[in-house]
């Protein structure tokens, strides 16, 4: 046996995020809850689930599901109560699996005491809790950033005469962290949810937090009104000296696993985030393989992903920790983007699934990946209900523009894809809820939802819960050495783990065509370990969206 450095727990685990308001509705109002979630511990289990990430389930009203919050010690009325919550973590707990919550810090909603008493008077103690400024002098914004979720960053407010500074909605203005007691505020909360008992946190927007307001007006582009802001408002000097006060005084006193959303964060820059010594976070959620933010990407590009995650592999070897995912509540779903959700629904889908979740790292599932489930067939834009859609929506109505082209550029990438309610079997509302859920169900789950797939042994739930067994089966799966094979197949993504003197070979083609692998390797073939054909493998003619696994 070799001997393995390091091992931690948070490395070994397969990790399911959980969207509560579309994963189970046990009180039948539509909405998803917590005890919704409580029924499917089983699932989770059964699937091979050691963490559940879940999605904001505080107090808010809401204006980003969730991702608003008015009160970070309470439970969003639709989701249940603290008593629920309890129970969750105490039957996860019983259940041999950890629960980790999202942490939200970047902003509260405008609903949330902190800022209902900071917009109250010019000079009320909370008042530097927030970013307030004043108009400039024909009245306009203090600058001209755009808002990530579109239209300005800033909002009027008509009481003290300022204006304040949101970078999502309107509806979520930025803590100001520059303000000691903003942080001491943040910690005090993530230690009482520590001391409850959870077991770690994915971190919202965190790369955002410091803003550079020095650098005023940026550039505009020519089709635009408002100006960028990843270069004022992402990895800002000092962020990391905030961060590090974070871990002192909160993450290094714990037992637990944290995972950073760090859109804008490269493999270079990483050790700082994720770093053994340095890093303040176990992993982060790093972007560069997605393209987040971007709309209409048209075909995958496959030697564009592999050169994308074997940097992230290569430069955090021995050094940092991966956390591996293809899609979340932002992204589509990746077996109708990537994938071939038509011809190719399983193999495409368990291609990609075998390729990202085999490298180095921990893997993130995202809930209905696992059976396949696809993006909705959206027809109109009034159909959408992520606020950053609805926002560009008005302004382009206002503007006069075509609404008609914006369903368009939105119906194959935008976040809404993913949200709709998980199809669990095929009676009304897919078994979800028993009345019209709050977001409609994907026509398509009389034939995709999880009784079905549970009956059939070659489905793609089947496949993953074979994934996770062999991840588990074997140290090499988590700790092995990554190295591309056949770096430059633009079709074929392959590579090799090595721990000790054992290798395994995860190969997955990631088009519709048939391809070839050139490799030197002495590849036997009595040693399969995962396939998602039933015929023999041949490296010279491997078949659209094939993949296996194969100890050498
Ligand atoms: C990233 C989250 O994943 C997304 O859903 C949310 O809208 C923004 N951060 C703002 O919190």
């Amino acid at each position: 046996m070799t001997e393995v450095k390091d091992k931690q727990w948070w490395k070994e685990a397969v990790a399911y995020q959980v969207y509560p308001r579309s994963f189970n509705d046990s009180n039948n109002d539509g909405i998803g809850d917590l005890r919704g979630l409580i029924e499917k511990l089983d699932y989770l289990k059964d699937l091979g689930i050691d963490v559940i990430w879940l999605s904001p389930m505080y107090a808010s009203p809401n204006d980003d599901n969730g991702y608003d919050i008015s009160d970070y010690h309470a439970i969003m009325k639709e989701f249940g109560t603290m008593e629920d919550f309890d129970e969750l973590l105490e039957k996860v707990h019983d259940k041999g699996m950890k629960l980790i919550l999202d942490l939200v810090v970047n902003h509260t909603s405008d609903e949330h005491p902190w800022f209902i008493e900071s917009r109250s008077s010019l000079d009320n103690p909370k008042r530097d809790w927030y970013f307030w400024a004043d108009p400039k002098e024909d009245g306009s914004e203090p600058n001209n950033w755009e808002s990530i979720f579109n239209g300005s960053t800033w909002e009027f407010d008509e009481k003290t005469g300022q204006y304040y500074f949101h970078l999502f909605s309107k509806k979520q203005p930025d803590l100001n962290w520059e303000n000691p007691e903003v942080r001491q505020a943040v910690i005090d909360m993530m230690n009482w949810w520590f001391d409850k008992g959870i077991d770690g946190f994915r971190v919202d927007a965190i790369t955002h937090v410091k803003k550079t307001f020095e650098m005023g007006d940026l550039s505009i582009p020519e089709d635009k009104k408002y100006a960028p802001v990843y270069d004022a408002a992402t990895n800002q000097p000092g962020l990391q000296d905030w961060l590090q006060q974070v871990k002192d005084e909160s993450l290094s006193k714990y037992d637990i696993m944290t995972v950073g959303e760090a859109n804008g964060v490269n493999p270079y820059n990483a050790d700082e985030w994720v770093g053994r010594k340095n890093g303040k976070f176990n992993m982060i959620f790093q972007f560069e393989h997605l393209g987040l933010w971007n709309t209409g990407e048209s075909q995958f590009d496959v030697q564009s992903y592999k050169n994308v995650l074997n940097r992230w592999q290569k430069e955090l070897e021995n050094t940092g920790w991966n956390a591996l995912f293809i899609e979340n509540h932002d992204q589509p779903r990746r077996v109708s983007t990537w994938g071939n959700d038509d011809k190719y629904w399983y193999e495409s889908a368990t291609s990609h699934a075998a390729v990202y979740f085999l490298q180095q790292g921990t893997p993130f599932i995202y809930q209905g990946q696992e059976i396949g489930m696809t993006n909705f067939p959206f027809t109109s834009i009034e159909q959408f209900n992520d606020v950053s859609v609805k926002n560009e929506y008005r302004i382009v109505k206002e503007d006069g523009g075509d609404t008609e082209a914006l369903l368009e550029k939105h119906r194959m990438e935008n976040r809404d894809n993913s949200r709709t309610p998980m199809q669990w079997n095929n009676s009304a509302y897919a078994g979800f809820s028993e009345v019209d859920p709050w977001f409609p169900v994907n026509p398509n789950y009389t034939e995709i939802n999880v009784e079905q797939q549970e009956a059939d042994p070659n489905s793609i739930l089947q496949f993953y819960k074979d994934l996770i067994q062999l991840k588990k089966s074997d140290d090499i799966y988590t700790y092995g050495e990554f190295n591309l094979v056949d770096a430059e197949n633009s079709k074929v993504f392959a590579y090799t783990r090595t721990l000790g003197d054992k290798k395994v070979l995860i190969v997955g083609n990631l088009t519709d065509e048939t391809a070839k692998l050139n490799t030197s390797l002495d590849v036997q073939f009595d040693n399969i370990k995962l396939h998602n054909y039933d015929t023999e493998i041949n490296l010279s003619e491997i078949k659209p969206f094939e993949t296996f696994v194969i100890s050498l």
